[in-house]
């Protein structure tokens, strides 16, 4: 017969597990909204090709992956096959006439508001426009620059996503979880959603058992690959951006355990098993942990970013290994009291996972704005 302390658990997995049914019902995106981002975008798209004719712009994140809540960002990337000139950033001399400013001002006259971050680790348009007759939904979109890696990762995530429903489940209550509670913004000293989507993969690969997911970095390459889709270069280094794609060969995950049991128990290991002072969550490494020391990431270094002028602050106090971009540390965002409030609040929702009233007081506070 179960223990007391398992009945206990039993409980406070069961009422979570409702709880979480509920909150991803409502994080999900309506159709009606997800069709009025996709307006969104094909409009932004014909704007684009007014200004740079043979440039395509990509959708990423998470529009792609599945992993939208209501009211997300849309993110996409302009890319070109030649003029890759045409989108280097210019000298600050005669910025005013490089593709973003062109692109700002077409934007601008389309009655977008349109903020130029030409500065940043990796160059951004940011776009908004509010909701009219013609789209119900605002639009807040993300353009960035020739700068596929974030097309790759996003295919990667995607596959996950594939592998198993659960996957996309914690991503929806995590990601609201975390915006409700502040820790999701990387102006503000904390994490990407795109850094808890990393910490949820190395949590199912890694530290769940039996695991739910395989490390689909670390099969052995079928030889019949070519170089190219193992490798990519992006002016700044090589990149192993290989992973398995055919997952109807894999063999199935033996993992029973429903999203309550793996929200409590994701809460638990970030609490009180990561060690956030001296491991990396590196999700293509089998084990995916490396130390801070063996990777390097231990003191903070400035330095030129990729658009000459401009200084990029590299921190290490929060530390995830990009999977494709190894030497990019994703939790940089993270500065000492972000990664202090992270902390806090992994182990404030394992303490109010575990109170006793049948789950009324978990239901009130977990996600409480
Ligand atoms: N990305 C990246 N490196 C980062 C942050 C993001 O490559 N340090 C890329 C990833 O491809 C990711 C995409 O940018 O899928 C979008 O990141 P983000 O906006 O953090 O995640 P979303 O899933 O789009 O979440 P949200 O709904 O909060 O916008
Ligand atoms: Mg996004």
């Amino acid at each position: 017969p179960p223990s007391n302390l398992e009945q206990m658990i039993h409980e406070q997995n069961a009422n979570l597990e409702v709880f979480a049914r509920e909150i991803i019902t409502i994080a999900t995106p309506t159709p009606e909204e997800l069709t009025a981002q996709n307006k969104h975008l094909k409009n932004c798209r014909a704007i684009c090709k007014r200004v740079c004719p043979e440039g395509e712009l990509v959708p990423f994140g998470s529009l792609v992956t599945g992993f939208a809540i209501t009211k997300s960002d849309l993110d996409a990337i302009l890319t070109s096959p030649y003029s890759e000139d045409l989108f280097s950033i210019p000298d600050e001399d005669d910025e005013s006439n490089s593709l973003p400013h062109n692109l700002a001002k077409e934007f601008q006259a389309e009655g977008f508001e349109v903020t130029l971050l030409l500065r940043t680790r990796v160059p951004i348009m940011k776009l908004a426009l509010k909701a009219t007759d013609e789209n119900s939904f605002d639009l807040n979109c993300d353009i960035g620059f020739n700068n596929d890696l974030g097309v790759h990762n996003t295919r990667m995530l995607q596959t996950y996503s594939r592998c198993d429903p659960r996957v996309k489940e914690m991503v929806l209550f995590i990601k609201w979880w975390a915006k409700k509670r502040h820790i999701n913004s990387t102006y503000r000293g904390t994490l990407s959603s795109y850094g808890y989507v990393l910490m949820i993969i190395h949590f199912l690969i890694n530290v769940v058992d039996p695991p739910v997911l395989i490390n689909l970095q670390n099969i052995l390459i079928p030889e019949d690959v070519p170089p190219d889709q193992i490798f990519d270069e992006d002016g700044e280094g090589e990149h192993q951006i290989w992973y398995a794609k055919d997952i109807e060969n894999l063999p199935k995950t033996t993992n029973q355990m429903h999203i309550g049991q793996l929200l409590h128990s994701f809460f638990e290991y970030y609490s009180y098993r990561f060690q956030w002072g001296r491991e990396v969550i590196s999700i293509r490494t089998q084990g995916g942990i490396l130390s801070k020391q063996e990777k390097g990431w231990v003191a903070a270094v400035t330095r030129p970013g990729r658009s000459g002028h401009t200084q990029v602050k590299d921190r290490y106090l929060f530390t995830i290994e990009d999977p494709f971009e190894t030497s990019h540390n994703v939790g940089r965002t993270c500065n000492a009291s972000g990664v202090d409030r992270i902390r806090t609040e992994f182990k404030r929702a394992v303490n109010v996972i575990r109170i006793r009233d049948g789950g009324n007081s978990m239901r009130e506070l977990l996600c409480q704005e």
